[in-house]
Formats: structure tokens, sequence, C-alpha cells
């Protein structure tokens, strides 16, 4: 029987490739619905962008829903400067033509993780963490009924990517974040420490784009587009491909290593706000709430993504 996830999700590139790879696996995953954040882009943007993404995978069917559209205490930080100003810049997709669900997304998460069964549904959230925790502040009954929530955010040996110190899911919205992470659910951590070691180098995009269907092409194309700023940036020969990691952890738990630690927020100084306080030696007292993940075999990882890919149109 198919794993049911929920994808929260502020596309972004790498959020969209995340998702195709959800969608293009569905006898293992179904994807129950898609809520949209504000964090690469604004809202307005990230939830067209979910419903673009549907549509190209044929899938106009998946309730999408809006959630948050600011963090929920600091002013929101995107990060066009990466993303482009759609937010999906080199994938020319149409404005989406499926609809929007009416309902808040905080509100369908609250109604859909009580309405089923309990421990039946996996949290992916692939953005900053700002519907989840809201959801949480609403209705803490929710929290135990959630089976897991794989998450791509934060980091440790990797060091920050939006501040020296932050992640930018965990920085744009560090409250929501350390919510989420005393809430008790079950968590597994993708970090830039296991992203900055699955680089999207030119031969793994161009096998992308070489599978020749719609989707391999479009996502060939929108990685070209957002991996410039980090190849600038770190000078690899690819950049980091954030997102579909938490999809590839939960179809192929075995392709990547990590250890259960303390993860704390830094919700308190500026100079650190944002950064995830990982005790990988185990050096304090503090709970093991999160399965922190740092090491990857990549190229499975990308066989599986390009495999997936394929079943796509
Ligand atoms: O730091 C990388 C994360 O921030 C990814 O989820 C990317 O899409 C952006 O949201
Ligand atoms: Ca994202």
């Amino acid at each position: 029987m198919a794993r049911r996830i929920i994808i929260d999700t502020d596309p972004g590139q790498d959020d969209a490739v995340a998702i195709l790879l959800a969608l293009g696996s569905r006898d293992e995953l179904e994807v129950a619905s898609i809520v949209a954040v504000a964090g690469n882009v604004p809202l307005a943007l990230t939830q067209k962008n979910v419903r673009r993404v549907c549509e190209v995978a044929g899938r106009a069917d998946i309730p999408v829903y809006a959630g948050s559209v600011r963090p929920m205490v600091r002013q929101l930080v995107t990060a066009e400067y990466v993303h482009g100003e759609t937010g999906l810049d080199g994938s020319n997709l149409p404005e989406p033509k499926m609809a929007l669900q009416p309902q808040h997304g905080v509100d369908h998460l609250v109604d859909i993780l009580r309405a089923e069964p309990a421990g039946s549904i996996t949290l992916c959230t692939l953005g900053p963490l700002t519907n989840v925790a809201l959801a949480l502040v609403k209705a803490p009954d929710i929290a135990p009924r959630v089976r897991e929530l794989v998450m791509m955010g934060g980091a440790y040996f990797e060091g920050g990517n939006i501040t020296p110190t932050a992640e930018f899911n965990i920085y744009v919205d560090p409250q929501a974040a350390d919510i989420v992470m005393r809430s008790g659910i079950p968590i597994t951590m993708m970090s830039l420490d296991v992203t900055h070691k699955v680089l999207s180098t030119r031969e793994r995009v161009e096998a992308m784009r070489a599978i020749g269907n719609r989707c391999g092409v479009t996502v060939a194309n929108m990685l070209t587009f957002s991996e410039k700023f980090d190849r600038n940036k770190y000078g690899t020969k690819g950049a980091p491909l954030h997102d579909p990691t938490v999809i590839a952890y939960l179809l192929r738990p075995e392709l990547f290593q990590g250890r259960k630690c303390n993860l704390t927020v830094e919700i308190s100084s500026e100079l650190t706000m944002g950064m995830t306080v990982v005790d990988w030696w185990g050096v304090t007292r503090r709970p093991a709430n999160v399965f922190a993940v740092n090491a990857a075999d990549a190229d499975g990882m990308y066989r599986l993504l390009n495999e997936r890919l394929a079943r796509l149109p």
C-alpha cells in the first residue's frame, strides 16, 4: 500500500523536482495534498507554481492549498536571486488552469490529520515550517497523529547558506522551526550536510534532459537556471539539490546515512538566528529529537530520480 504524504513547499525549482519525484512514484507514495508556503518567493507565486508542477505531471487532480503568506514572527525573506522572479525561472510553464482549494492550508493540515487514521500521514516539508507550526499551535492534538515529518532544512557541518550559520528554510521562520522541533513528531532532517553531497552536475542534468519527456526536459531547464547562483558561490561542478532528498529518503532510505541527535534552533541571537544547533557528538543531555542525515549515495539518488521522471509525461 502506498505511503500517504502531504508536501508542504515553496517552489522553487528544487521543490518542483521533489514534487515530480513523488508524482513519478505512485506505487510507493500517494500525494494526498500539497500545501504552499511563502519562502523562495511570495505565497501568491508558490501556490501557482505548485499547480504548474502538478499540471506538467498530468496531475491536476491533486488538491493544492495556499498556506501562510508570511512567517510567524519575522518578516518574509525571499530568494529570487536563486530562483528568479517567478520562482520557477527556466521552466517556461504556463499559467495554471487547475483550481486552488478554497480552504486555508493550515486548516487543511489540521482537518486531514484529525480525519485520517493516526500514523497514516507523513509530512514532507520543503520550505519554511510556518504552516506546520501554525497547525500545531492551533491544534496540538495533531502532533501524535503524524507518522513522520521529513524536512529539508538546517545545517551543521556545512554551515549556513543564507547567513554564515543558518540554512534558508529555518532562517525564514526560526520560531516555526523551534515549535516543530519541540513537537514530539518523529523528524528526519535532510540538511545542507547531505544536500551539498548530491550536486546537480552538468552530466546529471543532461541525463535528465535525455529522458526526452516534458518533465525531464522541464527539470533540466529549471536546474540549469537555478544552479547558477550556487555554482558561482561555491565554485563547484554543480549546485546542491536540496528538496528531492526528502522524497528520495522516503523511497530509498538505504541511500542515506545519519544519526539520532538533538537539534535546537537559535531564536534569540540575531547573529546566529535560525542556526540549527545539532548535538552530533551527544555532549548535552538534550533529547534526541531528530534523525539528522549527513551522507548519501549521490549516484544512486540520481538514478532513482531519472527512473521516476521517466514515468511521467
Ligand atoms: O536552503 C535550501 C532550501 O531553501 C530549499 O528548500 C530551497 O527550495 C529553499 O526553499
Ligand atoms: Ca524549498
